[in-house]
Order: C-alpha cells, then structure tokens, then sequence
C-alpha cells in the first residue's frame, strides 16, 4: 500500500474523509501520518484518536523559511511517505517542497478550477451568480492551483443559497472525490503528465 501523510491547518473533515476510506482492506493507500501548521487544528486530535502519527510546525518558529518546508520533508520521510494530501493546509508552499513532492503531492480545492483558484470560493460563485459550483481535485505544481486536475465534482447553486448553504453541499462532495482521487494515484490510474516533470 502506499503511504500516505496527510497535511492540514484546521478541522480536518476532509482527512476524516480519507481516514475512513483507507480503512476498507482494498484500499490501495494507508494514512502514515497527519502534519498541521497550526498546533490547535482539531484535525490532529481526530488523526491521533484513530492511532495516527501527527505533528504540527509553526512557522513563526522558522525564521528561515525554506527550513519550515525542509522540517516538513523530514518529518514526511520519517514516516516513509510515498504521498502527500493537502486538506484544508492554508499555506502556500515553496518551490522546492512543490518540486520535491511533484507528482506525489494532491490537493482538494472548493471550486471547478479552473475558475476561482484561491481564497473565498463560495462567496465569490455567489457574487458571480454561478448556477454551478463544485469542488476539484488535482495535483500540486508551483503556480497556485494551478496542476492538473485528477476529479471534479459539481453541484448547483439554489436560489437563497448563502456561502455556508452552498459550502456545506460543496463539502459532501470533497468528501466522496478526494478519497477517490487518492485511490487513483495509489493504484498508478492517475499520474501528472510528463511534461510538467
Ligand atoms: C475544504 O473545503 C477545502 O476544500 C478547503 O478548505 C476546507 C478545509 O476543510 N481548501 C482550500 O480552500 C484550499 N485553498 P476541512 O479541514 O474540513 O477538510
């Protein structure tokens, strides 16, 4: 099975999601570990109440700041990574990192890239008037979600939607694509296109 660390900065509900999935016997990935920027991101408490190695790195401690990613390498290979998911990791990270995990490194974004990269997705969906709204899946390159997309996932924007009605509907479906994905780059299905390497 492949080895699979999980990087958060917040609730973690979508590392539950990929938690669960790996349970099944003929899942092709296992979770190695958790790894969270922030000390207080209740997703550490979930990963370690189901026997999962976790950590946490604050940047503020690395004044250098290739060394909070090369600390991040190193606690991924301690725990023998072959993959790395990002779930919810709020930070953007460098070039190096991103060169080091390329084609290895997924990340699960709440919009249909590649429309709204970035920040506040379901606001801005709703801003626009989008009569659909999703969320995707893809690899992690250098340009901010930019890679390449593995899974997308689409629901509709309902008349009264608020961006929590909307996020909440996105989520269910984060939830049921990124477990997939990550079963899909497991088992060799999916891979970057080899130009990007
Ligand atoms: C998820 O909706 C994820 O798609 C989003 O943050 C949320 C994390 O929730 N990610 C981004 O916005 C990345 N830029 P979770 O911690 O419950 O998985």
């Amino acid at each position: 099975k492949a080895k699979v660390a999980i990087l958060i900065s917040g609730r973690g509900s979508n590392m539950s999601a990929l938690i669960e999935a790996a349970k099944a016997p003929d899942y092709p990935a296992e979770i190695v570990g958790v790894l969270s920027n922030k000390a207080a991101a209740p997703g550490l408490d979930i990963a370690a109440s189901h026997g999962i190695a976790t950590a946490s790195l604050a940047q503020s401690k690395f004044p250098i700041r290739e060394m909070f990613e090369d600390t991040m390498t190193q606690i991924l290979e301690s725990w023998g990574t072959d993959i790395v998911c990002l779930a919810g990791f709020m930070r953007i990270l460098d070039e190096s990192f991103v060169d080091h995990w390329l084609g290895r490194m997924i990340n699960i974004h709440p919009s249909l890239l590649p429309t709204y990269k970035g920040l506040h997705t379901h606001e801005r969906a709703l801003a626009d008037g989008a009569t659909e709204h999703g969320c995707s899946v893809h690899f992690v390159t250098p340009g901010l979600d930019e890679g390449p997309v593995i899974l997308q996932a689409k629901v509709p924007v309902l008349a009264g939607d608020t961006a929590a009605t909307l996020s909440a509907r996105v989520l269910v479906e984060e939830h049921r694509i990124y477990p997939e994905a990550l079963r899909m780059l497991a088992n060799g299905m999916a891979r970057i296109p080899a130009t990007l390497h």
